[in-house]
């Protein structure tokens, strides 16, 4: 069942033991959505081993289901699909919960676009704040129709034409969720869609279509941006997928044992895409003791093993903007090594951060004040002095740091907590579960103390 804003359960986190172990990360988030629409809408078999089993993507995999795709888990942990084709999404009966998911509701937006149906995506009190028009103005272009509450916010209903344009669209923001909604709409489309990105984001879209079968023409523009065309009207065949595991999941052990003294543990089959690594970069310019091994491809994706030393203390360093869409999700636990590290850490370009689970920005300068830690907040930057000894933590009896049904500032704030000099309290540990359903019990065998509070 989904959670709702009554169910909150504050959790705190105290001093940790160093971490030690080798725990294994959840399924790459981005990669297990698309597995699910691809495989949905694929003709043939898709079976897929390491899916992340999140709130966020059980309602990518429920949403396929009310459209009429087969989706089924196996005991093993093994999902298996058999995908409608392309045109052979049914229309749902009843409304599609996207919960706090703004990746199943843009790309499925994108897919549902489409085809010549109508349905309504509803969603939990973090999405409906979300801006959902960076995916409706395209799709207009290409001929759906919306009902949307001002500003594109959901509760949103399209119903797709009986023929799709192709369009050529050139993306004013730096979104992978856009990118992708838009290459989902023109598998349906007459013809060549195709989208115009400035700076690279994340590209298991187009990754995951090749592996479907589907031809995706990437080129490099004078301007240094990129063209990446889809031809419509062709099919997907069933693939065999196996989910890497999230970087961005595995950030926050990273930054826990980089934190802690003495720790030392080992993330196997990271996902080290170049377009979703910038923490790492980062972290090791930083001073972190990283190291990366047995470099491979897993099924179209880079996929390495990472061990990870307790380093001597962190430094502050500037984060180039360009940067940015390569670790966007990961500003928040970056800010927590930043509050541990020496010096100060400045961080720019971040207006996208506004946007996400919540304004990540605010929530984040909000919490690191309440924990000590001196810093300012610009309209689109963050700048963290550290003086390279633990921040002071919560004092007794305030309130305790607030969440906004955002699982990353969730995490970011217990894993503070795992070195403050008091114990810090977060006002709601629920949301995880949309990203890292196991979150609290992997932290705490490696060494933390995260406790219900
Ligand atoms: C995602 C893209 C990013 C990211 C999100 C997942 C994706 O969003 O923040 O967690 O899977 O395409 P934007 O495209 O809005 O930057």
């Amino acid at each position: 069942m989904l959670m709702t804003h009554s169910e909150r359960t504050p959790y705190i986190s105290s001093k940790a033991k160093p971490l030690t172990g080798s725990p294994v990360i959840p399924g790459d988030k981005s990669i297990s959505h698309r597995a699910l629409m691809f495989g949905g809408l694929a003709i043939g078999k898709t079976t897929i081993t390491g899916l992340l089993e999140g709130e966020d993507v059980l309602c990518t995999a429920e949403a396929m289901r009310q459209m009429g795709a087969t989706i089924t888990r196996f005991d093993d942990g093994t999902w298996e699909c058999h995908g409608v084709g392309i045109g052979g999404l049914k229309e749902p009966e009843a409304a599609l919960e996207m919960g706090n998911s703004g990746t199943s509701t843009r790309l499925l937006m994108g897919l549902v676009g489409g085809h010549n149906i109508t349905a309504t995506f509803i969603g939990d009190a973090s999405l409906t704040k979300r801006p959902m028009n960076r995916v409706i103005i395209p799709l207009e272009q290409m001929g759906v129709t919306f009902q949307a509450r001002e500003g594109g916010r959901l509760p949103v209903t399209s119903t797709g034409p009986k023929t799709l344009m192709p369009i050529e669209y050139r993306l004013p923001v730096a979104s992978a969720q856009v990118k992708s909604a838009i290459l989902l709409a023109g598998l349906s489309a007459m013809g060549k869609t195709t989208v115009i990105e400035e700076k690279p984001t994340r590209d298991h879209t187009e990754n995951m279509l090749r592996h479907f079968g589907i031809e995706v023409e990437v080129k490099d523009l004078e301007d240094g941006g990129q063209a990446i065309s889809v031809t419509g009207q062709k099919d997907l065949k069933g693939a065999t997928i196996i989910v890497p595991s999230d970087p961005s999941s595995a950030a926050f052990p990273t930054v826990a044992a980089l934190i802690n003294q003495g720790s030392e543990i080992m993330l196997e089959n990271t996902l080290m895409n170049d377009r979703r690594s910038g923490i790492y970069d980062t972290l090791i310019e930083m001073g972190a003791d990283i190291t990366y091994s047995n470099e491979r491809n897993d099924g179209g994706e880079p996929v390495c093993d990472m061990y990870i030393k307790a380093s001597q203390t962190l430094k502050g360093i500037t984060v180039p903007a360009e940067r940015v869409p390569s670790m966007i999700d990961e500003f928040p636990i970056l800010s927590i090594a930043a509050a541990c590290a020496k010096g100060t850490t400045i961080m720019t370009g971040l207006e996208e951060l506004r946007v996400k689970e919540s304004d990540r920005l605010l929530m984040m300068y909000n919490g690191l004040k309440a924990c000590g830690v001196d810093c300012e907040m610009g309209e689109d930057s963050l700048t963290i002095h550290g003086d390279g000894s633990a921040p002071l933590g919560l004092n007794k009896n305030v309130t305790p740091i607030e969440t906004a049904l955002d699982h990353r500032i969730a995490m970011s704030f217990l894993v503070l907590g795992t070195v403050s000099k008091n114990p810090i309290t977060i006002d709601d540990a629920a949301p995880i579960r949309t990203s890292f359903p196991d979150f609290i019990d992997l932290m705490n065998t490696l060494g933390t103390d995260l406790k219900p509070a």
